[in-house]
């Protein structure tokens, strides 16, 4: 990604602009100073229930939580440009994660990201305009045996090549249900199933997993 230059003299926040924070997510996050011996200790779970309110913590935000929690802002963005889970702009209706570890960066997972971008027209950290979809990239997603991966929200996505994407996209419950994959992964899959079926022998079992462990 290309690196962006801000321009730190220009406030990004109006100090009389009015507060982001209705009395409700204040009370919460109160909520929780009891369990905690700082106040300090309630970033995160402060973060969290701005961004179930919000969608996203912006600005105006940050500096009303470190008003909360007697802290300086700037210790609200360091937390928070630390975690990827937290927006400080709006994300799309629906977030595509695309895993750029080690399995997936060899098993082609980088053209996938390109396809993405291509079709989806954005780059890595935007929106679509219609608001559709944001585009990120994570680490390791815990699909690596079924590289490459990616999320649509929660749902994972296995064995994505670049000629899914367009399938991928075009299925309306992308973020709940699995999509017909490539046919790398179905011809993969149909022949293990098939072999399971012939010759159950040359396949390995929980019970001979078991006897090995026991031959020990
Ligand atoms: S490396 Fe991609 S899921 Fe683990």
């Amino acid at each position: 990604m290309a690196w962006v230059t801000i321009n730190r003299n220009e406030p990004v926040v109006d100090p009389k602009a009015p507060p982001v924070l209705g009395e409700a997510v204040r009370v919460k996050i109160r909520s929780f100073f009891d369990r905690y011996e700082t106040k300090r200790a309630v970033l995160l779970p402060a973060l969290h229930i701005v961004q179930d309110a919000l969608g996203h913590v912006p600005w105006q935000a940050m500096v009303e939580i470190a008003d909360l929690l007697e802290i300086h802002p700037s210790d609200v963005i360091d937390t928070i440009s630390f975690y990827t889970h937290f927006w400080t702009h709006p994300k799309g209706e629906k977030v595509i994660t695309v895993c750029r570890s080690i399995s997936c960066e060899v098993m082609g997972g980088a053209a996938v990201l390109e396809e993405l971008k291509k079709q989806l027209k954005i780059d890595e950290h935007e929106t679509t305009k219609d608001g559709k979809y944001s585009l990120v990239t994570e680490e390791c997603l815990a699909g690596c045996d079924n590289a490459p991966c990616l999320l649509i929200n929660e749902k994972l996505h296995k064995h994505v090549k670049p000629q899914d994407v367009a399938k991928l996209l075009a299925e309306a419950n992308n973020d709940r249900i699995a999509v017909p994959r490539s046919a790398l992964f179905d011809a993969s899959t149909l022949s293990f199933a098939a072999a399971s079926k012939t010759n159950g022998a040359l396949l390995g079992t929980t019970s001979d997993v078991r006897e090995m462990r026991e031959a020990d």
